[in-house]
């Protein structure tokens, strides 16, 4: 396309995926690694107020060091610094949160008038805050466009009727949400129970989360999101940025001491995978995934995390004393491990448990629907992403999907793009049947079926409940679910920021 025909007033052809006009720019691996301590998040349990536990949050604007070296960089936050506070709550106990927009009025990063929902006609900045993995009536939600601008706030009540389990929160604004995650607003949020305090778990300052991510900077330190170059579509299908963030921080260093460490990891990454290895093949202990403790332990060499995921992982230093190793993703490193040499208390000795919580697995049999979900990828004649659809449809779209309350289902995602799309359902958590490669040529021209493998069963570190599901290109994933809880509506979606907002997100209603 030559740029004379597209000012000759002709329709014009956008231009999705052109790079933006790229600011000098900061290169995060020419600076020193492992010079700032890894920031902990503070943590918050809920108060009695007026008879109800509550906790308050306020969305703010915050300018924080991500390095040593580089200037404070403008983000916004769950709180004063980059790191939000970590929620803790107890199963059962059901807790009020009173979510405060304190942001400015104005985006500082670029938005897409033209996503669905994103008009100018709105006020800039809007917020929805989910909890992820959080079991809440449908108005307590988050929908998406269920926002709230600055200066407003919003009490949702969250019932926490389920089991011990990683969450997080994070903005869901229609249209905005990935550049408000991107922006900073994000945190971890912890549910415990019963089952969890009898096995002793290594707590305290030997439990750690990691709150893993990527971020693009400008030369002067400031967040940079990247734009198709189209000012009419600044849309960008995906990125991987060249800054790797833990907890804040580009790659800093955590002091250990030699004994077992429990490690709440999750990836609030836009769009980034992690596949995460330590080195000298140290392997992880995995105990729990997206929605709570597994069945029993499973040691791993490596772990893949799609955007959302969790692994609550143990890993032993006590053999280890006085090393240093790394927590890498492919071949960089995130993260150093310092063991000390002594343990300064005598660490009371602990034995990984083999079995952890008992899981049944619900039989194919207890499922009375199941719903095909098609994975779209639409793209122009330069193969440029324009836009990705769930079963050809827009998210404005009338509710399709409208399983019974307490009914089983299993849904099936089948992929005929050539990306992994981590797929996410609200309200519930649900079981991976298994994965099945089949040929989508045939799918899609012929209208036929033909699998080119066996099925493959979950991986045995997915055999717990999960609500984020990683779908492979070219195969039928299936997840199995009870709709429990509220009826309402709900929403299921790709967990990649990019994908979600245009348009790889559809509404479900549970009908009682
Ligand atoms: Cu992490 Cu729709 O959510
Ligand atoms: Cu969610
Ligand atoms: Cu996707």
């Amino acid at each position: 396309m030559n740029m004379a025909s597209m000012q000759m007033g002709q329709p014009k052809i956008p231009v999705p995926n052109a790079p933006g006009s790229k600011a000098p720019m900061l290169h995060t691996l020419e600076l020193t690694p492992f010079v700032d301590p890894l920031p902990l998040p503070t943590i918050v349990r809920p108060t009695l107020r007026n008879g109800r536990r509550t906790v308050t949050v306020s969305m703010q604007e915050i300018h924080a060091k991500v390095h040593r070296d580089v200037p404070p960089t403008r983000m916004w936050s769950y709180g004063s610094s980059t790191l939000a506070p970590l929620i803790e709550a107890r199963s059962g106990e059901a807790i009020d949160i009173e979510w405060i927009n304190t942001l400015p009025a104005k985006h500082f990063l670029p938005i897409d008038h033209s996503l669905h929902g994103c008009g100018t006609n709105i006020p800039e900045v809007r917020t929805a805050v989910h909890v992820h993995g959080a079991k809440t009536r449908s108005k307590d939600d988050g929908y998406p466009e269920d926002w709230f601008p600055s200066g407003k706030s919003r009490t949702c009540h969250y019932p926490l009727e389920q089991e011990a389990a990683t969450l997080w929160y994070h903005d869901h604004a229609m249209g905005l949400n990935r550049l408000n995650t991107y922006a900073g607003l994000f945190g971890m949020f912890l549910i415990r129970d019963q089952v969890e305090d009898s096995l002793h778990l290594p707590s305290d300052k030997h439990e750690i989360p990691l709150l893993l991510y990527d971020r693009d900077f400008t030369a002067d330190g400031q967040l940079f999101y990247d734009t198709s170059g189209d000012p009419e579509h600044p849309w960008i299908p995906e990125f991987s940025a060249d800054g790797l963030l833990v907890n804040g921080k580009i790659r800093p260093y955590l002091e250990v001491e030699p004994r077992l460490y429990r490690f709440r990891i999750l990836n609030v990454a836009n769009s980034r995978f992690f596949n995460l290895t330590l080195t000298s093949n140290h392997s992880f202990t995995q105990i729990g995934s997206d929605q709570g403790l597994l069945a029993a332990s499973v040691k791993t060499p490596r772990l893949s995390l799609a955007p959302a995921e969790r692994a609550d992982v143990l890993i032993d230093f006590s053999q280890l004393a006085g090393e240093t190793l790394h927590l890498r993703t492919a071949a960089e490193d995130l993260l150093r491990l310092r063991v000390a040499k002594q343990s300064p208390s005598t660490a009371p000795g602990f034995s990984i448990p083999k079995t952890i919580r008992p899981i049944e697995r619900i039989p194919e049999s207890a499922a009375t629907n199941t719903r095909t979900i098609t994975l779209h990828e639409y793209k122009d004649k330069y193969a440029r992403s324009m836009v990705m659809l769930l079963n050809r449809k827009h998210w404005h779209e009338p509710v399709t999907e409208m399983p019974k309350l307490n009914s089983t289902e299993i849904w099936e995602f089948v992929n005929l793009t050539e990306d992994t799309h981590p797929m996410h359902m609200h309200l519930v958590r649900f079981q991976i049947l298994d994965r099945r490669s089949f040929d989508t040529t045939d799918y899609l021209l012929n209208k036929k079926l033909r699998f080119t493998a066996d099925a493959i069963p979950p991986d045995a570190n997915e055999l717990g409940w999960k609500d984020t599901v990683q779908c492979p290109e070219s195969v039928i994933t299936r997840v199995i679910v009870r709709f429990e809880g509220f009826p309402g509506k709900y929403l299921y979606h790709c967990h990649i920021l990019e994908h979600e907002a245009n348009d790889m997100m559809r509404p479900f209603e549970v009908v009682a």
